[in-house]
């Protein structure tokens, strides 16, 4: 059985590069309800708190000081088979082999600043939804 929601974050330097309307948006296209959305900064050590799977691999530094480099935006999306379904319509991590017409394709730099990120299961989604929203914001 597979969960009805995933979790996203508009990366910074999408953010900074003004994508937020463009990548929503294309969010909303394609069919995915955004249940709870915030703008926020997070500390570095808020980062790697949230990258915490990552920690000891070769990008963890670089990842959690630029994911901590300005303002992003949270959001949870619902939509059947959520977190399969997000990951595919955002593109490959790296957006020099994403498809053409996804996100990371459109908005993505390079493997860090690569626009959005999408979770990776749906235990996941669950940990990173309640990182940054509460249940009363959720509902
Ligand atoms: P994201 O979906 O936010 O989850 C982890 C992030 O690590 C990923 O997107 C990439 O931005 C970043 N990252 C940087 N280098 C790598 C790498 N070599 N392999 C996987 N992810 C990487």
């Amino acid at each position: 059985m597979t969960g009805k929601i995933t979790f996203t974050m508009i990366k910074p330097s999408a953010f900074q590069a003004g994508y937020t309307g463009n990548i929503l948006a294309k969010i909303e296209e394609g069919g995915y309800k955004i249940k709870a959305m915030k703008k926020i900064s997070l500390t570095k050590e808020q980062a790697g708190h949230f990258y915490e799977m990552h920690i000891g691999k070769p990008f963890y530094e670089d990842l959690t000081t630029f994911m901590s480099s300005g303002p992003i935006i949270a959001a949870i999306l619902e939509h059947d088979n959520a977190v399969e379904s997000f990951r595919k319509f955002i593109g490959a991590t790296d957006p020099a082999k994403a498809e053409e017409g996804t996100i990371r394709k459109l908005y993505g730099k390079n493997l860090s600043e690569n626009a959005v990120h999408g979770s990776d299961s749906d235990e996941s989604a669950e940990r990173e939804s309640g990182f940054f929203f509460s249940l009363i914001e959720r509902t």
